[in-house]
């Protein structure tokens, strides 16, 4: 298949209460690379195995929970045919200018019906530590804390998600991977513009705009555990697991930072190709989609989000 349009999940903004707190757990625990620190005091970070410049942003403010999810498309056209695809559906387009984050091109966006602010861009300075493209190591830098990979998708909550998930497909080209169906509509979806079992998913939910988890991909279970190991050393606040996901088949970890915002590391999770089905899943196995182990949903899952 050729992987055209959108691309991927490249730029996460996550508003954070005390920037200090914020930063030991996003580069000493979870093990992001620190990029640099803006002139309005956000702070850029990457995860060792992206060639982008940053990939998180921590914005200080006095609510946590996430300002903006964006996605990298192919080609700096790409961005003209989406805005009038995405005002074809009927949303506002807006615009962000070159330079508003060091080194990332102008971005468009939209607020979509969940609350959230998603937006798309092409350009992005290669980071300075980058991996190895000659004759590669393993990596530049040694990896450190919990040894991520890459920033991989999210979990946001909010409202109206049916229509959410019609404008990905529709407008963005996005696919369904998975869903879960309850007697009275659509509770969850996840949604794929690659291979991966999911690039961003959506849960119902009745306050708009609401963050459940920034994820970060991990080499293999081992590493899980190994994350499993810093958190209980740290004293990090623990959610659930190690565990794994029915849905997507992810082995997984969900914790807090500081302020509150949910974090999950993990690793597999199956190959998605646009010719398989979605897979479904109803109230009768919902517990064992989400936590396949446990077979019970917790209700922090549910309740708890920024
Ligand atoms: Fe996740």
């Amino acid at each position: 298949m050729a992987i055209t349009g959108v691309l991927r999940p490249g730029l996460c903004q996550i508003r954070v209460l005390d920037m200090a707190a914020a930063k030991t757990h996003y580069i000493d625990r979870v093990g992001l690379d620190f990029v640099g620190e803006g002139p309005d005091g956000r702070v850029y970070l990457k995860a060792y195995d992206e060639f982008d410049r940053h990939s998180i942003v921590l914005r200080q403010a006095d609510e946590s929970g996430c300002d903006l999810f964006a996605f990298r498309v192919a080609r700096p056209s790409d961005l003209d045919s989406f805005e009038q695809r995405i005002k074809d559906y009927g949303y506002t387009v807006y615009h962000v200018e070159a330079g508003e984050m060091p080194g990332v091109g102008r971005r468009i966006g939209t607020v979509i019906p969940s609350g959230h602010r998603i937006e798309l861009y092409a350009e992005i300075e290669m980071a300075d530590r980058h991996p190895p493209i000659t004759n590669p190591d393993l990596w530049t830098d040694e990896p450190h804390g919990m040894r991520p990979i890459r920033m991989d998708h999210a979990l946001l909550y909010g409202p109206n998600i049916e229509e959410v998930q019609d404008f990905f497909e529709k407008a963005l080209d996005f696919r369904c991977a998975e869903k879960v169906m309850l007697p009275d509509g659509l509770l969850a979806t996840w949604l794929t513009c690659s291979t991966k079992a999911h690039d961003i998913a959506f849960v119902k939910h009745p306050e708009p705009g609401k963050f459940h988890h920034v994820s970060f991909f991990l080499e293999d279970w081992n590493a899980v555990g190994w994350a499993s190991d810093i958190i209980t050393r740290y004293n990090i606040s623990r959610d659930i697991g190690p565990t794994r996901h029915g849905i997507t088949r992810g082995t997984t970890i969900y914790f807090f930072d500081p302020s509150g915002n949910r974090n999950e590391v993990f690793a597999g999770g199956y190959t998605y190709y646009p010719t398989d089905p979605t897979r479904m899943w109803d109230e009768t196995e919902l517990g064992k989609g989400i936590f396949y182990y446990e077979q019970q949903l917790n209700e922090r899952f549910l309740t708890v989000v920024t």
